[in-house]
């Protein structure tokens, strides 16, 4: 499908994809990719310029948000407030036409279901941020939704209870089945919950894909830099291109703009599981915190990040190191990986 706001500019550009029922998705990219556009075509707030959008086999591109049963949860809570924490998981209920029991016994349900169950008779006002979001869970899980659409339910959440809740999302996920699509920014979460990423940028599906697939497998340059903590190494690859003659295919070495080196791809000769080459450089810095530790090199005057150097002592100055065959990629000038991960991958 195709959604352009103004009939000129089109902010998403043929995007194609497959939810997987039953499955939890991540929408992730940098802000104004197209998360919460895409998000608000699934849920049919909006209507794509062109195409259309199936829920199983069923053609729910002119249907409106109420019909296609879409269940929702933004950034802001948007509880009710003057309404009590059973009353505001209730109102889905009441509007579906239950009857006072019912929608008690479905809305004790679903309180125990998202652990709010002891603060039914609070007003959202007197709840924490990360209960607040519970609530707001429980509410858009009360009509049974076809679909469950976040659009970055954890911002407005401390460090702690970002991760506190991202566990619970998909806990919850997990225990009730309910296909869900979760917007965020931020690739840690998107990793740790997801079963598949939906890389957005610039209206364009740079990769969907599994969270070990995205960071094993990047399919190109902006997705390789995107995911991963500490972030790759880039460098332009002609700065390479002496070490890596007679490794790296003659053909490929001369297309090759920029090579990707993950951070734990660099190591020492003792340490290395499948080596693709040695390179010689210098230690510029080595710091030690519990039983991790990060290394800045410097090779040819550029500098790299290695987390796989182990225990440095500190007068090492020159050293070889070694490239690692998993964790080393080459990019043409498009962008597109031309080297490296797994060709056959999904
Ligand atoms: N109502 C609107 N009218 C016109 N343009 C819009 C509208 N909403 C969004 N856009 C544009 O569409 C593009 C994608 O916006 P979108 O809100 O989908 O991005 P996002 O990935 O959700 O970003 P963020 O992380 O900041 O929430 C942006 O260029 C934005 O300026
Ligand atoms: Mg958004």
């Amino acid at each position: 499908m195709t959604l352009s706001y103004d009939g000129k500019r089109e902010i998403l550009k043929h995007l194609n994809f497959v939810i997987q029922e039953g499955t939890l998705v991540c929408l992730l990219g940098p802000s104004g990719g197209g998360k919460s556009t895409t998000l608000n075509l699934i849920s049919g707030l909006l209507a794509p310029t062109a195409g259309h959008i199936f829920f199983g086999d069923k053609d729910v591109t002119k249907e409106d948000a109420l019909a296609r049963k879409v269940g929702m949860v933004f950034q802001n809570y948007a509880l009710y407030p003057h309404l009590s924490v059973q009353k505001n998981i209730e109102f889905p209920l009441k509007m579906a036409g239950l009857s006072r029991g019912d929608r008690a016994k479905k809305a004790k349900e679903l309180a125990a279901l998202v652990h709010v169950d002891d603060q039914l008779d609070k007003k959202p006002g007197e709840l924490s941020g990360g209960q607040q979001q519970r609530v707001a869970i429980a509410r858009a899980l009360a009509k049974e939704p076809s679909i469950l659409l976040l659009d970055e339910p954890l911002s407005n959440l401390d460090a702690r209870l970002r991760i506190e809740m991202r566990e619970e999302i998909r806990r919850i996920q997990r225990e009730t089945g309910v296909t869900t699509v979760f917007v965020t920014h931020d690739q840690d979460e998107a990793m740790h919950i997801s079963d598949k990423i939906m890389v957005l940028h610039d209206g364009h599906i740079q990769q969907y894909s599994t969270p070990t697939t995205l960071y094993a497998d990047p399919e190109n340059l902006f997705v390789a830099q995107f995911i991963g903590e500490p972030v790759i190494n880039s460098v332009p690859a002609s700065a390479l291109s002496h070490d890596l003659a007679g490794v790296v295919p003659a053909d490929i070495l001369s297309q090759a703009q920029t090579a990707g080196i993950r951070p734990e791809a660099l190591t020492l000769p003792q340490r290395a599981l499948n080596p693709l080459t040695t390179l010689h450089g210098k230690v510029v810095e080595f710091d030690q915190f519990g039983r991790e530790s990060t290394a800045k090199l410097d090779y040819n005057n550029l500098q790299l990040i290695s987390t796989e150097m182990g225990q440095l002592s500190h007068d090492t100055k020159e050293l070889d190191f070694t490239l690692e065959k998993k964790g080393f990629f080459l990019f043409d000038a498009n962008g597109k990986r031309i080297f490296g991960g797994d060709d056959h991958a999904e």
